[in-house]
């Protein structure tokens, strides 16, 4: 038997999707955990070039089954057209299957996002406005609706008609906070309309009634038989709700911790946690990202890492690797070893900088990990060691030996700052481009 989590060890866009992809190939069963179409992975293999949002990376294999587990968040039409885009390509997704326990994101959770980040200003969270934050709220205020109540349609009215008499007082305080603006009466409406929601959810429910199941039911069949499961995480330890920059946090845990809850697992039976780090860090989103670069660096990492939201196309927040904040990861997360991706994006630099501690220029003394506070993680300010680089292109590189001299002790060095093996290292996005180190 084996267990793996593939874990996100920076800020998310790791490139967990193709780790997963690739590890798929001898997985009988993968499951997602956590978050929900805030999620963007871009999976390139032989059938095409795709981005999921919610469905797992193990879709394209067709003996691979998929579960999106009890901690996921679902927005059911917003699966529905993820199941028709694969359809078009001509995969069926006859292999998905859904927790009945998961939790539904409903259109007042979307347009609660969207309102608080407007109501909080300056202070916004840059959340991917696809109504997560307010979906788990609801999950802990227990006024949540699930996968099981959707596959009753009285049920789920009758659910949907007490939640909106509550959401109803959040919303209207928002709109009162927001202060006039006619736009907002239309979306508002709709958002809260309970036929309107009914009818969109009801139809997606018929849609998806063949893909739900007892969740801890499969994920114990497969235990018990001894299949390979996958947990893929969604984001990374710097957005978790515990661990992660509070409150530029998302709202659920993306560290191993989280994987047995949200899979439905025993946290013993996780085998293996796999960490994925970017050779470098990017982040979307507000918050403190001590090793952001605001120059041309920054600007050559973002356009040849294609650094753009999966999600919500936004240019992402690039800079170096920072080895403080991986580290912390490795920490938390207990990695048995890191699956290190983008390598080839450093090709062209003549020299590459690591984030080794953090200077606090305030209390003159340096950090080796990361502070609970937002506002003294702010003012941090990276301590670098610089590497030459190897300026040679590695997209071709098939072996560890095949790497140039430079690219490898630069790998070493992260590996020897991380404190755990660096066991795959990538050096593109294609299935062939990943290359496993010889333990
Ligand atoms: P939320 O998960 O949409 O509430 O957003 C919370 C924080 O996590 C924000 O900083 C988002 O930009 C970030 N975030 C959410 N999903 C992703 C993702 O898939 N990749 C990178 N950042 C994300």
């Amino acid at each position: 038997m084996s267990v793996i989590a593939v874990v996100g060890a920076q800020w998310g866009d790791e490139g967990k999707g193709r780790v997963v992809d690739y590890l798929a190939d001898d997985a009988d069963l993968v499951i997602r955990y956590g978050g929900g179409n805030n999620a963007g992975h871009t999976v390139v293999n032989p059938h095409g070039h795709f981005k999921l949002h919610l469905i797992p990376s193990g879709i394209f294999h067709p003996r691979t089954r998929n579960l999106l587990g009890n901690g996921v968040v679902i927005n059911p039409p917003a699966l529905v057209a993820e199941i028709e885009n694969l359809a078009r390509a001509g995969f069926d997704a006859a292999n998905l299957f859904i927790s009945d326990r998961a939790h539904v994101v409903m259109p007042y959770h979307v347009l609660l996002d969207q309102l608080e980040e407007r109501e909080r200003g300056a202070d916004k969270l840059g959340t991917t406005a696809r109504g997560i934050g307010p979906a788990y709220v609801d999950k802990v205020a227990r006024r949540g609706i699930r996968i099981v109540d959707l596959m009753e349609a009285d049920a789920f009215r009758a659910r949907l008609d007490a939640a909106l008499a509550k959401v109803r007082r959040q919303v209207d305080a928002c709109v009162e906070a927001i202060g006039p603006d006619d736009e907002l009466e239309a979306p508002v409406a709709e958002a809260m309309d309970p036929r309107t929601i009914a009818e969109a959810y009801l139809a997606a429910a018929e849609t998806l009634r063949r893909h739900v199941v007892d969740g801890q039911a499969m994920v114990d069949e497969a235990l018990e038989r001894g299949e390979r499961i996958l947990l893929e995480g969604q984001l990374g330890t710097m957005r978790d709700l515990d661990w992660g920059i509070y409150p530029y946090v998302t709202s659920s845990s993306p560290i191993p911790g989280g994987a047995s809850i949200g899979a439905g697992l025993p946290a013993v039976a996780i085998d293996q946690v796999l960490g994925v780090a970017k050779a470098y860090t990017t982040a979307v989103g507000a918050g403190p990202l001590p090793t952001e670069l605001d120059d041309a660096d920054g600007e050559a990492l973002r356009e040849r890492g294609v650094e753009y939201g999966t999600s919500t196309g936004r240019a992402r927040r690039c800079g170096w690797y920072d080895a403080v904040a991986v580290r912390f990861s490795v920490r938390l997360a207990g990695y048995s070893s890191i699956a290190l991706t983008k390598l080839d994006v450093l090709d062209g630099f003549d020299r590459i900088r690591i984030g080794t501690a953090y200077r606090d220029p305030v209390e003159e003394r340096e950090w080796t990990t990361v502070p609970a506070s937002a506002s003294v993680y702010e003012r941090l300010e990276p301590v670098y060691e610089e590497l030459p680089g190897w300026q040679a292109d590695t997209t071709a590189c098939r072996s560890w030996d095949d790497l140039p001299e430079r690219a490898r002790t630069y790998v070493e060095r992260l590996e020897e700052l991380a404190g755990v093996p660096i066991s795959h290292v990538s050096v593109g996005p294609e299935r062939a481009q990943m290359i496993v180190r010889a333990s």
